[in-house]
């Protein structure tokens, strides 16, 4: 994959690039679709598909999250990517990551009189933006992606990378990171795509049953009537809070993890909730885990 990119770089061609876990729906390929307006018609568009394993913590779905590859590869070519980047565990973290998660891979046959081997020690951690939401929530999971995402800007080298509003904090993050670590690399971030009740487009969908679906639709409910709410005047963030929190109870499937009001930039929470405000929650939907945010 470097090697590609490098004879890219020197011939002056211009790289998208998508990076994502697989399980791809249309939110994927409307990333996709900006990446190459991005890259240009002599562009490379890449997407990468690989379900990082630092970024799930041991209580949470890696195994059971969804991997359709064909599936997967069909629905790139059909899109026009020109590059589909799929590394091995083995290859993004050599030897144990030291999570716990990944098998080890090499055992000595002499095993006492040598070290152990060298294995993955170098993580990207923001320490920031990272503290609240998804942050607070899964307290080692955006050490995992900024770490992933990293390698993957040094695999792919490209000069734009798309990403999605839907998981709005992981942008800003992907951003910071961006800014702080001199990555040569422009971030995109592209509105959310809905299903046409408005729930979000999200891998995770696959495994809410029929009855779980049609509640699903509650984190859309709940967005739009805190813009409803706040439309003409400012609400304090309490008072939305408790309102919201009763409004999320009616769907007798879903279990409020958090509800957030938070400046767009910052990311820091406001105690007067208005216009513009951005607001982020992430439901319990049986055991499937949903997220969902807009701006007010
Ligand atoms: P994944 O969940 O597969 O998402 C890949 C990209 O698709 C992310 O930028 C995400 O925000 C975007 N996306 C997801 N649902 C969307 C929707 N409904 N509309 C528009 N975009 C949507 O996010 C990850 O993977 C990983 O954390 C990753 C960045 C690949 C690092 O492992």
């Amino acid at each position: 994959m470097q090697q590609a990119a490098l004879s890219w770089k020197r011939r002056g061609v211009r790289v998208g690039f998508v990076p994502t876990m697989g399980y791809l729906h249309a939110g994927h390929l409307s990333l996709v679709r900006e990446a190459r307006r991005r890259a240009g018609r002599n562009g490379k568009v890449v997407v990468s598909i690989y379900v990082n394993p630092t970024q799930f913590a041991p209580t949470e779905d890696l195994a059971k999250y969804p991997r359709d590859l064909k599936r997967d590869l069909k629905l790139c070519r059909a899109a026009g990517v020109d590059v589909v980047f799929t590394p091995s565990d083995a290859e993004m973290y050599p030897g144990d990551s030291g999570t716990g998660i990944l098998p080890v891979r090499f055992r000595d046959k002499r095993a006492g009189k040598m070290p152990a081997p060298l294995s993955f020690s170098t993580y990207v951690v923001e320490e920031k933006l990272s503290r609240t939401m998804e942050g607070a929530a899964r307290p080692t999971h955006f050490r995992g992606v900024t770490t992933v995402v990293a390698k993957l800007f040094n695999l792919v080298l490209p000069d734009v990378a798309v990403f999605g509003q839907k998981d709005f904090q992981q942008a800003a993050i992907i951003k910071r990171m961006v800014a702080d670590l001199n990555f040569q690399v422009k971030i995109v971030v592209a509105p959310t795509l809905r299903e046409p009740d408005g729930l979000a487009m999200s891998s995770r969908n696959k495994f809410l049953n029929a009855e779980q679906r049609a509640q699903a639709v509650i984190l859309f409910h709940a967005l739009r009537a805190a813009s409803l709410a706040v439309k003409t005047k400012s609400v304090s963030a309490a008072r939305l809070k408790a309102d919201l929190i009763e409004f999320i109870t009616a769907a007798p499937l879903a279990r409020l993890d958090y509800v957030e009001f938070f400046d767009p930039e910052t990311l820091f929470p406001v105690a007067q909730v208005k216009r513009d405000t951005q607001m982020a929650l992430a439901v319990f939907i049986g055991k499937t885990r949903l997220i969902d945010n807009a701006q007010l």
